[in-house]
Formats: C-alpha cells, structure tokens, sequence
C-alpha cells in the first residue's frame, strides 16, 4: 500500500462522484492518478446529509486499486454520531484510515482505539470553529489529522481561510510529536488554492467538486501536482 507520492497525496472524495456508477468512478479516478479515495459518510444527524455505509465500502474495496493491481487506501471520514459501532464496521469493510470529529464522540480516547484494535489507522477531524485541543491528550494514538476547510454536510462550498492557520499549528504539533501522522486538508480545494495549503503544512489533499465536477479527472489531478511541485 505504498503511494506513488508519498510526499503529498490528493485524496478524491467519491461524494462528487456518480453514485450510479461508483464502482467505475473510482477506477478511473485512481487511473487519472488519485493516492487516495476519500469517503465520506453522513448520517443526518450530525451532519444534515446522508450517504453511505460500510456495505458500499466494502463493495468498492476490491475497486481500489491501482491499473498495475496495486492497494489505494479507502480513507474514510465518518460525520457520524456515536462513532465506535460504525468506526468498527468500516474496519471490517476494508477502511485503511478511519477518521471521526471528537465533537461527535462521547469517549474520544475509545473510540481511536475502536478503529486501532481493529489494525486500521485513526484519524481525528476538526471542524472550521473547532480547536485542536484534544490533541494534547491523543496526539499519540492517531495516524491523521484532517482539518475541515468547510463546515461538514456537502460538497461544493468555498475555501475557508482561518484553516490556513489551523494546518499551521497541526503542522507544528506534528513536528512536536515526532511522530509519522499525515495531515490531511478537506474542502473546497482546488488547483488554484492547493499550493497554499500545502505551504501551511498539509500533505494530503481532499478535492471532490474539483475533480469529479470536470470531464477530464487526469487534467485536474495533473494541474494540481504541477502546483504542489
Ligand atoms: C464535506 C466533505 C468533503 C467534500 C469536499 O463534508 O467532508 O470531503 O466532499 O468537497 P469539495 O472538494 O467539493 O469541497
Ligand atoms: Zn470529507
């Protein structure tokens, strides 16, 4: 499962995709050169939207890889509360990474370890309003950080800018830990804004609108490793 590009990787989200054609979508997506497919589940609840379960990861899993037959990790970013049954579930349906916003667990600590026993890497997500405190106390434990550059629910809306300085201060807490965790940036992303990003500290990119809203997925992928390089 090691990436093509290990120093930045561009995560398409499938909610911009086809939905009548996923399976597809997500082929030609990582032919067009994703390192990533990122997956977003919501449950009307914590979010005011619904999309999809563990069934359909599970079905697309075997779709997720690479032309040469090669593994692209399913990078799942649960907008779900409670979190430890479904995180557990997703595990089971071939997640990689498993992300959760600590605002929508009640034992933030358990439910990192509802997604490590099952030998899969957590994540925590912080909303554009959301501090990164509980990172004092879990930093540790996790795998990924991802920033919401929006607020959670839907595709397609504009970049916020205050995230900038919120990749900045993970980035630095990354450093500060010595540890190996990606930090990861999602919503409203797109070639004209990644190089920004990443110069805040990111590494990993969700775009879903950016890619999947264009004909021609390669092209957009390309313009935005042309950015980054
Ligand atoms: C929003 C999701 C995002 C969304 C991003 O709640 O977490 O992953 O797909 O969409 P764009 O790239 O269109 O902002
Ligand atoms: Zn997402």
């Amino acid at each position: 499962m090691t990436s093509p590009h290990p120093k930045f990787n561009i995560a398409p989200s499938i909610l911009s995709a086809d939905f009548a054609r996923l399976g597809d979508e997500v082929k030609d997506v990582i032919a067009a050169g994703a390192d990533w497919i990122h997956f977003d589940v919501m449950d009307n609840h914590y979010v005011p939207n619904l999309t999809f379960g563990p069934m359909i990861c599970q079905a697309l899993k075997p779709h997720a890889k690479t032309p040469a037959g090669v593994a692209v990790p399913i990078d799942v970013h649960l907008m779900i509360s409670p979190v430890d049954n479904l995180a557990a579930a997703f595990a089971d349906a071939g997640a990689d990474y498993i992300s959760f916003h600590p605002d929508a667990s009640a034992h933030v600590h358990r439910s990192i370890q509802a997604i490590t026993n099952k030998g899969v890497k957590a994540g925590l997500v912080f909303n554009p309003a959301e501090p990164l405190d509980v990172l004092n106390w879990t930093i540790d434990e996790i795998d990924l950080i991802l920033i919401m550059s929006v607020n959670p629910g839907f595709g397609g809306q504009s970049f916020i800018d205050s995230a900038l300085r919120k990749v900045e201060q993970a980035r630095k807490l990354i450093e500060a830990s010595g540890r190996n965790i990606r930090l990861e940036v999602d919503g409203g992303i797109k070639p004209d804004n990644i190089r920004r990003v990443a110069d805040a500290g990111a590494d990993t990119f969700v775009a879903g609108s950016a890619i999947f809203g264009k004909p021609d997925y390669k092209a957009v992928i390309d313009q935005m490793r042309v950015a980054l390089a």
